[in-house]
């Protein structure tokens, strides 16, 4: 049997939970060479030994530009190329509103959710861009796109996102390189809050399909967006988010 992603080589961060898992899953079962990158070693560790195929971990803090760029190497030397990346790593906020964020909490949430995909898109596109092919998908949020309350630096964050990937996109787009971010609505993780997780119920009811989303049906817009279906899309936000922000 063949796959969608056979001969290729995807790399997800944030992968050892949640909606990476989920993508590290969908690649590897489409034929993928799977690189399962977190910071978390035994959550990567646990997700990888699931995996069917060739498969590696990798340990990465994605606050930390120079272990990006190892992570990407290494990729590239184990594998022999680098295809797919998914910039996938992320935290949630402390709930407060932006009078009331401290620096330490906006500061913490923006070295992952921002700065981090910065830096996996630079390592990446290093690699992408001389090899004239790849696709880069950034796991934004509908937070990227609308807001909430009590979510400021998340919500910040999350448009940076946004504003990064057409960026980036824009950069690169006479390479044969394509970047583009999904947008998803509340899916049910490790990364929802206790505020979230206590009202679960009102959360889901804020969705029009009356539910959260899964990681699955997350990783399937990330398996579109990252094939050769989607080779006219480049620079977009994909929500998917059961019509959140429709309304
Ligand atoms: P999760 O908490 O289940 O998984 C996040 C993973 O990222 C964890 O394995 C964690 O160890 C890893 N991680 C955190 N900081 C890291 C760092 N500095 N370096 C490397 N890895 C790090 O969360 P979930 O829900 O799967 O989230 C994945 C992405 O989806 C995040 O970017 C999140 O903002 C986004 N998202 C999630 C939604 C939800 O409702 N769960 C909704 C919209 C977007």
């Amino acid at each position: 049997m063949t796959g969608r992603f056979d001969g290729s080589v995807a790399l997800v961060t944030g992968a050892g939970s949640g909606i990476g898992a989920a993508c590290a899953r969908m690649f590897a079962g489409a034929g993928a060479a799977v690189v399962v990158a977190d910071r978390d070693l035994a959550a990567a560790a646990s997700v990888a030994e699931s995996l069917p195929g060739a498969v590696e971990v990798a340990e990465v803090d994605v606050r930390d530009p120079g272990q990006v760029a190892t992570m990407v190497a290494r990729t590239v030397e184990t594998f022999g190329s680098l295809d797919v990346a998914v910039n996938n790593a992320g935290i949630s906020n402390s709930g407060v509103p932006i009078h009331e964020i401290s620096r330490e909490d906006w500061e913490r949430v923006r070295a992952v959710n921002f700065d981090g995909v910065f830096h996996c898109l630079q390592s990446e596109l290093r690699v992408m861009v001389p090899n004239g092919r790849g696709a880069i998908v950034n796991v934004a949020s509908v937070m990227g796109t609308v807001s909430g309350r009590g979510v400021g630096a998340y919500v910040a964050s999350k448009h940076g996102v946004v504003g990064l990937t057409r960026a980036a996109a824009m950069d690169v787009a006479g390479s044969g390189v394509r970047v583009n971010a999904v947008g998803p609505g509340f899916v049910d993780t490790p990364l929802l809050s206790p505020v979230t997780r206590g009202d679960i119920d009102s959360v889901a009811a804020n969705h029009p399909v009356g539910r959260l989303g899964t990681p699955e049906e997350i990783a399937a817009v990330v398996g579109f967006l990252a094939s050769a279906d989607a080779s006219f899309v480049t620079g977009a936000l994909y929500l998917a988010d059961g019509g959140y922000t429709a309304q």
